[in-house]
């Protein structure tokens, strides 16, 4: 049987910072309030010509070069994006294929929020382990900057762009493996967070509402108990039923939301704050790309060594959840 090992990670900040200071001139809101209530200090913005798709091709660059693989053995692509480059078609993940000259490759995109990319390490861990493909290139990109509306303070204060990319390759050796990942939905909390317009569930009466018609919109504080309810819940059950104790994981990799969820969830499973890996005081949520930037993170700070555990961890619109034990498992 072939096994799913996770060889390589990439990613990509825009360069523009925009600042709790700088949210502060556009919304009634503080620096302090902000800081206090997320974690959050900063986000980057992608440039208006900047798409989705240009930040997830940087991301895989990265990856597909550390993998140690050529391009040409890259025989599927999946792209995590609530911010896709174009809402019906064509997907994101086919225009990064196109991007990178990978050329006659399966690719598609899925929709799964926050949780999109612990989702789409399932997909790639799938389609490995029944033969159906070798090496998976998979990203997680977001632009939601162009889903957000600056005057709604709720939310705007929390959403930054991004991507971050990973490959992940068959390999025969159970010690390198990804040793389990858990997925979960539940839409009786749709409305929770949500871009209401836009898709076929939806008509609009003017143009203005047409003009937003994607912008997010987010029950905060009742999404905030359910995240910290079903992420503590959920990582206790992936560590019970792997016979894996909390200070066996390295890196706990949570998605990057609000401070706040992460310490509590840190908390209920005892972990050591060099554990916890965090990255949203610089980056804010990121959505899809926020877990595989947060990993980036560690490899180039040179944290992240061969063979350490992570446990990755993620909540989302959907609801969506999931949860991933995962070695760091570079060819060598
Ligand atoms: N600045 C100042 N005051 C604010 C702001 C702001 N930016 N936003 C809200 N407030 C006010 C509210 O109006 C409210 O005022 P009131 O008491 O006078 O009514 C007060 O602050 C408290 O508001 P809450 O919404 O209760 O604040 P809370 O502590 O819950 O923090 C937050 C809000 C940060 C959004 C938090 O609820 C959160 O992080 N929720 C979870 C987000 C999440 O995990 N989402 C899932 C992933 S995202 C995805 O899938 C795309």
């Amino acid at each position: 049987m072939a096994y799913a090992a996770f060889r390589s990670i990439g990613a990509y900040a825009p360069s523009k910072v925009l600042s709790n200071d700088d949210l502060a001139k556009m919304v009634d809101t503080s620096d302090e309030w902000i800081t206090k209530r997320t974690g959050i200090k900063e986000r980057r913005i992608a440039a208006n010509d900047e798409f989705t798709s240009d930040m997830g091709v940087k991301a895989a660059k990265l990856a597909i070069e550390r993998s140690g693989l050529d391009k040409s053995e890259i025989d599927m692509v999946v792209c995590a994006t609530i911010s896709p480059d174009y809402f019906c078609m064509p997907s994101t993940a086919t225009i990064i294929s196109t991007k990178l000259g990978l050329g006659n490759v399966t690719a598609f995109d899925i929709s799964a929020a926050c949780t999109g990319f612990v989702y789409i390490l399932s997909i790639a861990k799938a389609f490995i382990e029944s033969g159906m493909k070798k090496n998976v290139l998979i990203i997680g990109a977001e632009k939601l900057s162009a889903i957000t509306d600056y005057t709604d303070r709720a939310t705007c204060i929390l959403f930054g762009d991004g991507a971050g990319a990973a490959v992940i390759s068959a390999t025969d050796n159970k010690d390198e493996a990804i040793i389990d990942i858990h997925t979960g939905a539940d839409g009786q909390f749709a409305d929770l967070l949500m871009s209401p317009n836009g898709g076929s569930g939806s008509f609009h009466d003017t143009l203005e509402q047409e003009a937003t018609s994607c912008f997010m919109q987010m029950k905060g504080n009742e999404t905030f108990k359910v995240a910290v309810k079903t992420l503590t819940k959920d990582v206790v059950e992936i560590l019970k039923e792997n016979s894996i104790l909390a200070s066996d994981i390295k890196h706990f990799v949570p998605h990057q939301a609000n401070l706040r969820i992460i310490k509590a969830v840190g908390d209920a499973l005892k972990l050591d704050d060099e554990q916890v890996v965090l990255t949203v005081e610089k980056y804010g949520n990121t959505s899809g790309a926020s877990i595989p930037m947060a990993i980036n993170d560690i490899y180039e700070s040179g944290r992240l060594q061969a063979g350490e555990l992570m446990l990755l961890d993620a909540f989302g619109g959907g609801l969506t959840w999931g949860s991933a034990l995962v070695p760091f498992s570079p060819l060598k």
